[in-house]
Parts: structure tokens; C-alpha cells; sequence
């Protein structure tokens, strides 16, 4: 009977944790930054430019800028809007220099890089 009920509690237990996960598990700074690190847009063009520009930074959480891949840090990003993430791209942005260092991306180079780092729609 006491067994019973010990299960019963297990499983209630169970059912509480199982309601309370997040629907993205929570990652660690440690497994954001290996993502980070892992991620390269597919074409080839922009995978250039990134790793040549964008990545030393935004794959480096030492750098204080939002790890490529990491939705949540993009999302307060991706809300301003494209218009206002391309003003501080061109203009620089705090920590991030004029162009993010990228001398051979166009605006639409930029806006897809973005896009990628972000993770997520940026409109
Ligand atoms: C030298 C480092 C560095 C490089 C290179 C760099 N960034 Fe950044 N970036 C930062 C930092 C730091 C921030 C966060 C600034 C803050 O909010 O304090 C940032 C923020 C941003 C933001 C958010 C701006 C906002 O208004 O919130 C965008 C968009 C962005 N970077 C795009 C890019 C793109 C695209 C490239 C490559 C073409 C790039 N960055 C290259 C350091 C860099």
C-alpha cells in the first residue's frame, strides 16, 4: 500500500516536472558557445564573409556580442526590427564596429547574415 502511494508520488512528481519544462531546453553558456562555434551559413559566399568578419565576434562569448545560433539573446534584437539592426551594423553598435568589420558585404550580404545569427525571422 505505502509502495502504491510512493509511486503515485513519483508520478505526480514526474507530471509537475514534465508541465514545467521549457519548450526550448535550457542550454548552457557552454553549449551556446560550441553552437556558436559549429554554425556556418550554407552558401558559400556568406560563409566567407562570416568567417571572415561577423564570427570573430558573434562565436566568441568573450566578446559581449549575441553568440550566433542563440535565439533567445537575438530575440530583443530581431524585435527592433531589420531597419534598425542594419543602422547599427553600417554605423557600429556599442562593442561592434562601423560595417561589423565586413568590408565587402552589400546590404543584402548584411541582412542575410543577420538573419542567420539570429536564428529566427528578422523583418
Ligand atoms: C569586433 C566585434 C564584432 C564584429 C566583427 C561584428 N559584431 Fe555585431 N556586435 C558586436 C557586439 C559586441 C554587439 C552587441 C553590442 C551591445 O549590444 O552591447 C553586436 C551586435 C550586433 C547586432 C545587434 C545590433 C542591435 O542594434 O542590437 C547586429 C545586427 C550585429 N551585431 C550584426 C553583425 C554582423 C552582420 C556582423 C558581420 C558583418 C557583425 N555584427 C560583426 C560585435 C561585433
Amino acid at each position: 500500500m505505502s509502495r502504491l502511494r510512493a509511486i503515485l508520488a513519483l508520478l505526480a512528481a514526474g507530471l509537475v516536472l514534465a508541465a514545467c519544462q521549457p519548450a526550448q531546453p535550457t542550454r548552457s553558456p557552454a553549449e551556446i558557445a560550441a553552437q556558436a562555434a559549429a554554425m556556418a551559413p550554407a552558401d558559400a559566399r556568406l560563409a566567407d564573409l562570416y568567417s571572415h568578419a561577423c564570427k570573430a565576434c558573434h562565436a566568441n562569448p568573450g566578446a559581449g556580442a549575441p553568440l550566433t545560433g542563440d535565439r533567445a539573446a537575438w530575440a530583443p534584437r530581431a524585435a527592433k526590427g531589420m531597419p534598425a539592426l542594419m543602422t547599427s551594423v553600417l554605423g557600429g553598435y556599442k562593442g561592434m564596429p562601423a560595417g561589423g568589420q565586413c568590408f565587402s558585404c552589400t546590404a543584402d550580404d548584411d541582412k542575410a547574415l543577420v538573419r542567420f545569427m539570429a536564428d529566427q525571422p528578422v523583418n
